[in-house]
């Protein structure tokens, strides 16, 4: 059911943590299945992202595709960090069963968060970012899991 790159990243996740002081902090929940992820950057003055960090209170396939979006922006720059999309994590783990591709989802959207909260700490503008959908930071549920 599952590719052996999910499964290598779900029993051996990169990059799982937290920054202290992260230039940028994003947090989302898939509101169907209660799950969390929250993404931490580290953005250098050139606007390379420096470190990533992530923690999920998820399922397996969320916690793979955090490991690997986490890889996938780590070094890059924060253009880069925005062609990682779903879709994008999904291929390089090699697929997801078709039940699991929203948890792809959860990576996208807290990567587009913490960007979200870069641009908004920097007053800058990220192009083709828009608002997150589901920050949970502004429904006061920070550091509740
Ligand atoms: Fe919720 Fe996978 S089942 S993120």
């Amino acid at each position: 059911m599952y590719s052996e790159k999910v499964m290598d990243h779900f029993q051996n996740p990169r990059n799982m943590g937290e920054i202290v002081n992260p230039s940028g902090v994003g947090t989302v929940g898939n509101a169907k299945c209660g799950d969390i992820m929250r993404i931490f950057l580290d953005i250098d003055e050139s606007g390379i992202i420096r470190d990533v960090k992530f923690k999920t209170f998820g399922c397996g396939a969320a916690v793979a595709t955090s490991s690997m979006a986490t890889e996938l922006v780590k070094g890059k720059s924060i253009a880069e960090a925005m062609q990682v999309t779903n879709k994008a994590v999904t291929e390089a783990l090699d697929g997801l069963p078709p039940v699991k591709v929203h948890c792809s989802l959860l990576a996208e959207e807290a990567i587009h968060a913490a960007l979200w909260d870069y641009a908004e700490k920097n007053q800058i503008v990220i192009e083709g970012l828009s608002k997150p959908k589901e920050d949970i930071h502004e429904e006061g549920e920070e550091e509740e899991y």
